[in-house]
């Protein structure tokens, strides 16, 4: 079947050496080498129990790990989220279901144009990288402005809608917490209508051949503000802390919290994003990974940092911006794959 699509349809075609472009130069797969053997989980992402959130003591507990973590790696897991593993469940295997749909049904929503609110792709990025990744996505916008319902194909619509509804409310449980431990109000990235802007991104990462030569996602940081992923049991991404990448270990029922350039540069350094990546999946199964990004609703308030935690010890270390500047820079070419952060 020649109308195969993605990368999955070239795995589904048997081919068992990977075409050229998704090939990295050598500097890439020299570091992925070095960095896959480095850390272990439990020791460096802290899994954080949400548990006793609602009583006072708990949550200053809680303030602080999550405080520590964000300071240090940028990323942590948390268990005891409150979002019921059933959500979870049928939200993951409904988006399989759907990748694993016959390829004449997946191409309908098959584009590679941006912006729109339900798109399946592969390696849109293609022309701004260096060399494509081993992975299929499936995006889906849901806020400000929440796509109209029956754009959301079928498959995963139910599910898909009561993933964001409950991991919406997760993100602004954790966005509190993260206010509380800069010492400011808690409802103050709410306010701010910084987590208004709410993507899902599916993505799909089929077993790959030559998993030495290419990503499952190249390294980057991610641009927002705060981003919520539920990976399965395969594994493969990895966050880089102290020069090293380390092995975020799935753990079930747990789900990934990382800062984005932007609650780095809100919370004036304070709370680093990370560099993270994904890679190319040795093993026989795909891996699936559903991902909640979080992003201002406003694009034309200005962002910085915090004036309450600006002082005279403490100066600002950036500039204040609008969204809208911000935005051209993450999707011109002039950054490479570095930071937002070192551009303000
Ligand atoms: C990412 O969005 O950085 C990747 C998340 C994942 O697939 O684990
Ligand atoms: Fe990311």
């Amino acid at each position: 079947d020649d109308s195969k699509i993605g990368v999955k349809g070239l795995v589904d075609s048997g081919i068992t050496t990977i075409p050229r472009f998704f090939v990295h130069p050598p500097e890439t797969l020299s570091d992925l080498k070095s960095g896959s053997a480095v850390g272990s989980g439990p020791d460096f992402i802290p899994a954080i129990d949400l548990a006793g959130v609602d009583s006072d003591h708990g949550r200053s507990v809680i303030v602080e790990q999550i405080r520590r973590a964000s300071s240090t790696v940028g990323f942590f897991q948390i268990v005891n989220h409150g979002v019921p593993l059933g959500v979870l469940e049928r939200a993951m295997a409904s988006v399989k279901g759907f990748y694993e749909q016959p390829t004449d049904i997946k191409a309908r929503l098959y584009t590679r144009e941006r912006g729109i609110g339900v798109s399946y792709f592969s390696n849109l990025d293609l022309y701004h990288s260096k060399a494509a990744s081993w992975r299929d996505t499936l995006l889906v916008r849901l806020g400000p402005k929440v796509v109209d319902e029956d754009e959301i194909p079928e498959i995963f619509r139910k599910e898909v809608i009561e993933w964001d509804r409950e991991i919406k409310q997760l993100g602004e449980l954790l966005a509190g917490l993260l206010c509380e431990g800069l010492g400011v109000e808690a409802n103050r990235l709410k306010e701010m209508t910084c987590l208004e802007g709410r993507v899902m991104v599916g993505n799909y990462y089929p077993h790959c051949p030559q998993p030495d030569l290419t990503v499952g996602l190249a390294y980057h940081t991610d641009p927002g503000v705060l981003t919520v992923v539920q990976q399965d049991h395969v594994g493969g991404l990895q966050v880089k802390y102290g020069g090293v990448y380390v092995d975020v270990k799935p753990l079930p029922g747990a789900l990934v919290v990382n800062i984005g350039d932007l609650l780095q540069i809100i919370s004036n350094g304070e709370y680093k994003s990370a560099e993270h990546r994904v890679l190319a999946n040795p093993k026989n199964e795909a891996r699936l990974s559903m991902t909640l990004f979080f992003n201002p609703g406003n694009r034309d308030s200005l962002y910085g940092p915090l004036p309450e935690i600006i002082s005279a010890q403490k100066p600002a270390i950036y500039q204040h911006f609008s969204l809208m500047d911000f935005m051209t820079r993450f999707l011109g070419k002039e950054l490479e794959g570095k930071s937002l952060a070192n551009y303000y």
